[in-house]
């Protein structure tokens, strides 16, 4: 492109100058000055269009290379990550890394691929079996520990609240870490045994109390969940994590989360590749000239939630973290919420029914 442009300017400027030079005399083209002047800026001008051109094509393609983020095309753009505020005076990245489902022998690159390409926020949990790798990722990469955000969640399987602490200090051994910055009840399990999430949320409390997390939240719960162990402990979660894309927006859990008081965490964001075909998001990448995970992800950002794409496929994980230098309009947000299924949009089992525990 910047070769063209340059090539182009080339053949055009003599031209030019050979007009003008008909005026010279007006122009003073012909003296010593003007010639120095065409001498000084013909090559300054041809290195402008090589570099601008290039410039605006790198960041209309979304590229990030090396994971440094381009400076912005317009000045009023922020291409950092925003953070959130968190109900119990902490923030969280609103943009992060998910690992479900990377097995333990890939996770510590892919997470080193994340961390290289910028991201700072990392979510796993003890069902993955692959916290090591991600604290072994975050160990070699050598970011300092507080300029990192790590999730963890409590296996279905540690629901007794004596096996709550236990295990989370079994996931900080695995993660190398003295504390986790958010631990999660990972689903709330009503039909499990006495069903009680109550006394699993004390006990979560307590581990934050000890200084084993700095937050605690849960993941999954409907509202009813949410309103009832708030109402019986008067402990608010700072976040709850739910399933929500274009084809689940889920926006009764996401509503009662927010009444409450905590931040919204949108897990399988791009549906785990499922929405990817969809035309109607597909003209909407067009539109915008982003890829059509790019627009669902922007998607979740405006709609303020908090998202964590998975991906082993390191061009995935980099354009996945490009977001923040383009902006869907009203009209294609809508158009995006009408995508709506209701339950049948569901990738993942319901929380009321969710009963598998690991032995
Ligand atoms: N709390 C819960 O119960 C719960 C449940 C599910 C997930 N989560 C969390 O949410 C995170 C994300 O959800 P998820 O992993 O289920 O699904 P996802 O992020 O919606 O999708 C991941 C899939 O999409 C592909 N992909 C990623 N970026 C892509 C791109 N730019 N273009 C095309 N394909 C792309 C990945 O393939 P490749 O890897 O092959 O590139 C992978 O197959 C999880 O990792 C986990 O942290 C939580």
């Amino acid at each position: 492109m910047g070769i063209v442009a340059a090539g182009l300017f080339v053949a055009v400027f003599p031209g030019n100058i050979a007009q003008l030079t008909e005026h010279r005399d007006a122009f003073g083209l012909d003296t010593d000055r003007g010639r120095v002047i065409r001498l000084f800026f013909q090559p300054v001008l041809i290195a402008w269009a090589l570099w601008a051109t290039d410039a605006v094509g790198a960041r209309r393609a979304g590229a990030c290379p090396g994971g440094i983020v381009p400076p912005p095309l317009d000045a009023d753009v922020d291409m950092t990550v925003p953070t959130l505020a968190l109900n119990d005076a902490t923030t969280i990245p609103q943009l992060g890394f998910g690992v479900f489902q990377i097995p333990p022998e890939s996770t510590k690159e892919a997470v080193l691929t994340a961390l290289r390409a910028g991201y700072r926020h990392i979510d796993t949990a003890q069902m993955y079996g692959n916290e090591q790798g991600v604290g072994e990722a975050i160990a070699e990469s050598g970011i300092p520990r507080e300029e990192l955000f790590v999730t963890t969640k409590l296996n279905n399987n540690n629901h007794d609240p004596a096996d709550v602490k236990r295990s989370l200090r079994e996931s900080l051994d695995r993660l190398g870490l003295d504390r986790v910055d958010l631990f999660l009840i990972h689903w709330p399990l009503p039909t499990v045994g006495d069903g009680d999430f109550v006394a699993t949320w004390r006990a979560m409390v307590e581990a934050r109390e000890e200084g084993l997390t700095t937050s605690v939240g849960v993941s999954n719960f409907q509202p009813d969940h949410l309103d009832r162990i708030v109402a019986e402990t008067g402990e608010v979660p700072a976040v709850n994590q739910i399933e929500v894309h274009p084809y689940f927006t889920n926006d009764a859990a996401r509503e009662a989360t927010r009444r409450h008081g905590a931040q919204v965490e949108a897990w399988s964001p791009i549906a785990q590749g499922a929405v990817l075909d969809d035309p109607v998001l597909v003209g909407i990448a067009g539109d915008v000239e982003r890829t059509v995970a790019q627009v669902v992800l922007r998607w979740h950002i405006q709609r303020g939630d908090i998202v964590f794409p998975k991906s082993v496929t390191p061009a995935r994980i980099e354009a996945n973290f490009a977001l923040f230098d383009f902006a869907l309009s009203e009209d294609q947000m809508a158009a995006i919420n009408a995508l709506d299924t209701g339950d049948e949009g569901r990738r993942g089992p319901h929380p009321d029914v969710m009963d598998i525990v690991p032995d």
